[in-house]
């Protein structure tokens, strides 16, 4: 098990990555409206990382063990796909809700976030909830981050939030450490028991991304070899952040002009 420790000049290289992956939602955000494919998205996203942030759209051709080469630059997931949707040709539609994952590599460092989307505006309200809860779920989990806390304390404070209010969820994919390569170690369990699991230095650099379902939390792969879906067919939502332990708390990394306000229980984005 190794985990690497950042330096002052590598939390430099990830600050601008992780600021960079979140400008590229910005840049999005505009145009997730009724009537857009997620086709189009994918490639107003690429032609601004590669064109503008000369950078490098991470997903693209990505291709870990037991997979396919991922075919696009940014991961979109509608209403009950979990995550790794494919962008495709068809339109989205009012009261869609839709995760758009971003990963770029800048300088050689890695920036991972996703936020969620609501498509018009106008959701129901079932579904606008399960994308605020999970929303506060990363966010509660982010709050137990600082050296000496254990990653079963996020896992678990993820866990008791989101099942508190009758979501599930997703064990089968989990947070990651990030850096100069996209997934390292440790593995970030969005579950879990408090005092359990590695200890916390500061220098580590991960990301905080749970899945959670309106439903049961069993998932399947759709049959394209990436996308993942809820059996039940139930809403699911996901938001990530990549964060560094500081050496008195974290500091989220992935934040730019458009980020979302902070939950009212959160005080700050960096301690
Ligand atoms: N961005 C995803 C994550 O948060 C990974 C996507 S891999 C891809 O870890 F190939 F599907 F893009
Ligand atoms: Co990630
Ligand atoms: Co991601």
């Amino acid at each position: 098990m190794t985990i690497t420790l950042k330096s002052q000049a590598d939390i430099d290289g990830m600050r601008l990555a992780g600021r960079l992956a979140s400008e590229v939602l910005d840049l999005l955000a505009p145009h997730v409206q009724p009537g857009i494919t997620t086709d189009a998205l994918d490639r107003l996203a690429h032609d601004h990382i590669v064109q503008v942030q000369g950078a490098i759209p991470a997903p693209l051709n990505y291709c870990p063990p037991g997979y396919v080469p991922y075919p696009k630059s940014i991961c979109t997931s509608v209403n009950h796909v979990v995550c790794h949707g494919i962008p495709n040709d068809k339109p989205l539609k009012k009261g869609d809700i839709v995760n758009i994952d971003i990963t770029v590599i800048k300088d050689g460092w890695h920036g991972d976030t996703s936020r969620m989307f609501v498509v018009g505006d106008e959701a129901s309200i079932q579904a606008k909830r399960l994308c605020r809860l999970t929303y506060e779920a990363m966010w509660h989990g982010i709050l137990q981050v600082k050296p000496g806390a254990r990653l079963g304390d996020i896992g678990s404070a993820i866990q008791v939030f989101a099942e508190a209010q009758g979501c599930s969820i997703v064990r089968e994919f989990c947070g990651h450490g990030i850096g100069q390569v996209f997934h390292e170690e440790p593995q970030v369990l969005h579950y879990g028991k408090p005092g359990t699991g590695v200890t916390l230095q500061a220098g580590m650099t991960f990301t905080i991304e749970p899945m959670i379902n309106a439903g049961r939390r069993d998932i399947k792969e759709a049959g394209d070899g990436w996308t993942i879906v809820t059996r039940d067919r139930s809403l699911s939502a996901q938001w990530e952040h990549t964060v560094l332990v500081t050496p008195t708390g974290y500091e989220v990394l992935t934040l730019s002009a458009g980020s979302p306000a902070l939950p009212d229980f959160v005080t700050t984005t960096a301690c």
